[in-house]
Formats: structure tokens, C-alpha cells, sequence
């Protein structure tokens, strides 16, 4: 990949790509799977968890990615954590970092690292809801709509410049567990689109604003 002012444009190679996950990992399926069925220009090299018993290590596994367990046990701060995964990352040589259910905030060893290159998913309409729990405080709140955004991620806690978003009514009778089951649907929607720009060469910035060129 290389920079012309302030456009990233796509060699043919395929984007190294690698996934922080800590749980279930649904999303990093639907990464996969595009992978696979030839519509995303990447290559998982790994898929790294803080939780040896996520799911998702087992979901990489079955499609013969490399997992790599880096717990924060180990380590004495947040910041020699995040120290350690820039040269797992470095020695992959990745270019793309995706956070899909990483349940660490980043410091700005990671973020700096890997400038307007570490995406994350979030299931509200950001800068509506950040932090945890984004569902249950949107029916708190009373919103009649809440979605998703996938943004790059910046120091601050869900506060990136954001590249997609999808909207997601609420319903009169929802819960938190039915309105994260139809938000999670349009996750899997949006998340891998924007790596599909992404690794296409089509995501400019132009300071914090995102612009998708066609
Ligand atoms: C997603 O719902 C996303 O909104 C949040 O973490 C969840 C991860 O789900 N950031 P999964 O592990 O991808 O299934």
C-alpha cells in the first residue's frame, strides 16, 4: 500500500490484514468469509486474542489463520501490553488492524502505530453512545433509531473518524439482547464493506472527515 497526499491507494498485493478479538467473533467471520469468496484484496495473516477461551480463536483456526493468545497477565502497564502487539503486528507485517470485540481500550503505542489504519466496529450511531453497553443506553435514552459505525480509531474511546454507518430502528418492545441481535446484522454488513474500501484503495481523509472515493 502507499500514500499519494492524502489518498491511500491499493498495490494489487493483498492488504496484511489482522483481527483483535476477545470473544465470539462473529464479525471476524463475515471478514473471512469475503476473504475467501474473493471480494475483499486481503490476507489474514493473524488473528490475535487477549482471552484464550474467545471463540473466535476457534472460528480462525477452522480457516487455517494463525491465532496468537497475548494476554495482559504478563505484562506491567497497558502501554508495555500495547508495546508487545506493535511487534507482533510489525513482525506480520500489517497494514490493516481490525478490532472486532477486543474488549481493551488502545493506548497510543497502538494507535500511533498504525495511524488511520486500526478500524473498530461500535453498535450505535457514534458519537451517540460510546463506551460500553451502547444498546441498553440507547433504550434508555428513548432513541427511536440507533445502528452501527465502523471508525478508525483515535485515543479517545469511540471518537475516530468515521467511515461507515448503518441505522437500526428500535422497536417498542425491544430489549437489549433483541436490538443487539438486529444491530449485529447490520454489522455484519457494514464492517466488512469498509475493509473491502479499505484494502480497494478507496478511503481518503480529509482531516477527521472520511471520504469514500468511487
Ligand atoms: C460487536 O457486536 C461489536 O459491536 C462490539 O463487539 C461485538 C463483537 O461481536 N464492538 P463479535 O465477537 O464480532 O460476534
Amino acid at each position: 500500500m502507499r500514500r499519494t497526499g492524502g489518498r491511500v491507494m491499493a498495490d494489487s498485493a493483498p492488504v496484511r490484514l489482522a483481527v483483535l478479538v476477545s470473544g465470539n467473533g462473529t464479525n471476524l467471520q463475515v471478514v473471512i468469509d469475503r476473504i475467501e469468496a474473493g471480494e475483499i484484496n486481503a490476507r489474514m495473516v493473524c488473528v490475535v486474542s487477549n482471552r484464550q477461551d474467545a471463540f473466535a480463536l476457534k472460528r480462525a483456526e477452522q480457516h487455517g489463520i494463525p491465532t496468537i493468545i497475548h494476554e495482559i497477565g504478563a505484562y506491567a502497564n497497558r502501554q508495555a501490553y500495547d508495546t508487545a502487539l506493535v511487534e507482533i503486528l510489525r513482525n506480520q507485517d500489517v497494514q490493516l488492524v481490525l478490532l472486532a470485540g477486543f474488549m481493551r481500550i488502545l493506548t497510543d503505542v497502538m494507535v500511533n502505530a498504525f495511524p488511520h489504519a486500526i478500524m473498530n466496529i461500535h453498535p450505535a450511531l457514534l458519537p451517540a453512545f460510546p463506551g460500553l453497553h451502547a444498546q441498553q443506553q440507547a433504550l434508555e435514552y428513548g432513541v427511536r433509531f440507533t445502528g452501527c459505525t465502523v471508525h478508525f480509531v483515535d485515543i479517545g474511546t469511540d471518537t475516530g473518524p468515521i467511515i461507515l454507518q448503518a441505522v437500526v430502528p428500535v422497536e417498542a418492545d425491544d430489549t437489549e439482547e433483541t436490538l443487539a441481535a438486529r444491530i449485529q446484522q447490520e454489522e455484519h454488513r457494514v464492517y466488512p464493506e469498509a475493509v473491502r474500501l479499505f484494502c480497494a484503495g478507496k478511503i481518503s481523509m480529509n482531516g477527521r472527515r472520511v471520504r469514500i472515493l468511487s
